[in-house]
């Protein structure tokens, strides 16, 4: 079978009727980010459902703005931790933290494909939705107000057991986080997984955000877990810039003005997350002030979110020669000669394509066509080898994690696997 056809039959497989899983078993709930992207995947065969994957997304939103990463809908014993240990106050049940906000992005994608009336009124009646959502980062993310995003839970950030994460997780008290099942052990190999540490830390944080009510202002005031996540930051100024696109289409120039604000505030502010020492954009934990020193595939986005000096982007475009030479395929998750690198590891060294895209679609918008190319043919090589696995070793194109995974599938739809199209972010 053809990997395109392979593709479209892991999404129309993973479909649970308008919400898509990230893979069955292992993820059997709708995700924030992985929905988001796995819409540009339907989006190359159905529009209709593409839209729709967005649509339910928003329907986990809290009348806040706040938009989950998970939004659960039903119990399901093969995940932990479900809807009854999140205990949130929403009607349809969700988790309690966010995730990457790349869904304004997708959605100026979709619209961008397919320009119709109807579109458009798709565009009109979700457009309120993802502006609540980015209102209620500034309301509740953005203590030092630098127009960057505060995370308050490793999962929040994608990158569950990146070691940016490990220093500030630390702090985190997990004496009283009692006896607990981790269900992901038995779906995935644990070489492939956090460690128990990492989740004791996890299974604390949620527990702390429990015991507000999930009070987020509050959560982002006092958590013991407060990091400017570099990926989110980055994702976040991305997404504002195609915000802002949108709020033109329809004709809200009252929000363009209220998000061009905000992108400048961004652009200032992200220079908060440069760290000389290892000459890169990286995360930085705001209760300490240290940075994590650690150069990650999300370093690489600032070309997406078209910031950076010139100085700052040929020291980043150094890094990424550097890593090329140590990595048989782009883009690690983690610098190779970062003494924590695992090429197995979850976010400790594999490659994820849906970075890559992301990257990549940076870099071609820079005039990068070289290096953007090398990461789609390399991500090609990766699933074409290997299968639609959740990540990939960097070094041997080893699978890793979950199989027959929607966002890898959709990655390949949109972009790794299609010759012609370059992918439909620009
Ligand atoms: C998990 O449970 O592994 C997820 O990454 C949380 O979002």
């Amino acid at each position: 079978m053809i990997l395109t056809e392979r593709a479209t039959e892991i999404l129309v497989d993973n479909d649970m009727g308008g919400y898509t899983v990230p893979t069955k078993g292992m993820y059997p709930f709708q995700w924030n980010w992985d929905s988001a992207f796995v819409a540009l995947g339907f989006a190359t065969f159905d529009m209709n459902r593409a839209w729709q994957e967005i649509e339910t997304l928003f329907d986990g939103q809290w009348s806040d703005g706040f938009l989950p990463h998970i939004v659960f809908r039903k119990d399901e014993p093969s995940y932990f931790p479900g809807p009854t240990v999140w205990q949130c106050p929403h009607d349809i049940p969700t988790s309690g933290i966010t995730q990457p906000p790349v869904a304004a992005t997708i959605v100026r994608s979709l619209y961008k494909s397919q320009p119709t009336p109807e579109q458009l009124e798709r565009l009109k009646a979700i457009f309120p939705k993802l502006l609540a959502w980015h209102r209620w980062f500034y309301t509740c993310r953005d203590p030092l107000d630098k127009g960057l995003v505060l995370c308050v839970h490793p999962w929040e950030t994608g990158r569950d057991n990146s070691p940016e994460w490990d220093a500030p997780a630390s702090a985190v008290d997990t004496s009283n986080v009692g006896e607990y099942q981790r269900k992901d052990l038995g779906h995935a190999d644990s070489s492939m997984r956090p460690l128990k540490i990492d989740y004791d830390r996890f299974v604390a944080l949620v527990q702390y955000g429990r015991s507000t009510g999930w009070d987020h202002k509050r959560i982002g005031q006092e958590s013991p877990f407060r990091v400017y996540d570099v990926g989110m930051s980055l994702i976040f100024l991305r997404a504002n810039r195609d915000l802002k696109r949108l709020a033109r289409i329809i004709g809200d120039q009252e929000a363009a003005s209220e998000i061009s604000a905000w992108i400048e505030k961004s652009e200032t502010g992200i220079n908060y997350l440069w760290d000389n020492n290892v000459g890169a954009f990286c995360s930085r934990d705001i209760i300490t002030g240290e940075f994590s020193g650690a150069i990650t595939s999300t370093s690489f986005l600032s070309f997406y979110a078209h910031v950076g000096s010139d100085k700052q982007s040929k020291i980043l475009l150094d890094h990424l020669a550097r890593i090329d030479g140590r990595a048989k395929f782009l883009l690690p998750s983690l610098d190779p000669e970062h003494a924590e690198f695992n090429d197995l590891r979850y976010w400790r060294g594999p490659v994820w394509a849906v970075v890559n895209f992301m990257v990549a679609a940076g870099l071609r918008e820079a005039g990068l066509d070289e290096w953007s190319e090398k990461i789609r043919t390399d991500t090609q090589r990766l699933i074409a080898e290997t299968g639609f696995f959740e990540a990939f070793s960097p070094m041997t194109g080893e699978g890793t994690g979950g199989d027959d995974f929607s966002w890898t599938a959709a990655m390949w739809l949109d972009w790794a696997g299609n010759e012609t199209n370059q992918g439909t972010l620009l």
